[in-house]
């Protein structure tokens, strides 16, 4: 099966994008997939606004996009495009970071006016980053998600379908088997 990275792009301590993507990264391990995560807020800031290329952190993310087959790229909409923390660790890449992967991009964000940001914001950076593969996306609005101070997370019916069916997309486009299971409402730990 393949190496996923799955990058969250929310500067919130309490990010709905990242409980959002934990979820699926256990549904992508289920699925046979070695899943690595990880959350652009916890990078040293002073490397992300310094563009610091050499700092140890950096030449670490950079590596663990070179390493794997597939990116998640969660982003929480801002200002109607992506996060300004995912992009600060984008331009830290190499031009061609992503040649050769499959990218799966998801969005969450408080208004439906901002649906289409996936599409006219993040698609074209992940294209010009030489994704081989952008499969398609999904916007999630932030009230759908309800993230428990357990650790549980539920989706709203319809996103929570719409979401596993691009997650078993992309999952298949790098040979993963499937679960069967149409939501992703089981808890997440
Ligand atoms: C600074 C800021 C700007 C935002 N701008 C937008 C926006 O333009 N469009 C939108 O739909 N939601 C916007 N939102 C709402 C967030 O995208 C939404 O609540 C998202 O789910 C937050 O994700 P997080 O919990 O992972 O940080 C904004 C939120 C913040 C804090």
């Amino acid at each position: 099966m393949a190496a996923i990275l799955s990058v969250s792009g929310s500067p919130s301590a309490t990010s709905r994008t990242a409980r959002l993507l934990r979820h699926l990264d256990d549904r992508l391990r289920e699925q046979g997939h070695d899943v690595i995560s990880l959350d652009v807020r916890t990078l040293p800031a002073e490397a992300l606004l310094g563009a610091d290329f050499r700092h140890p952190a950096v030449v670490e993310a950079t590596a663990l996009f070179e390493q794997v087959d597939g990116v998640v790229i969660g982003t929480p909409v801002y200002k109607a495009a992506y996060s300004g923390l995912l992009k600060s660790l984008l331009d830290l890449l190499p031009q061609y970071a992503l040649t050769g992967k499959t990218v799966l991009p998801l969005a969450t964000g408080g208004s439906t006016a901002h649906v289409l940001a996936i599409d006219y914001a993040l698609r074209p950076v992940l294209s010009s980053m030489g994704a081989a593969h952008i499969v398609q996306g999904w916007f999630t609005l932030d009230k759908d998600i309800t993230a428990g101070d357990d650790g549980t997370l539920t989706v709203a019916p319809g996103a929570a379908e719409a979401l596993a069916q691009v997650t078993d997309q992309f999952s298949a486009a790098l040979g993963g088997r499937t679960t069967g299971r149409t939501t992703v409402l089981a808890p997440v730990g």
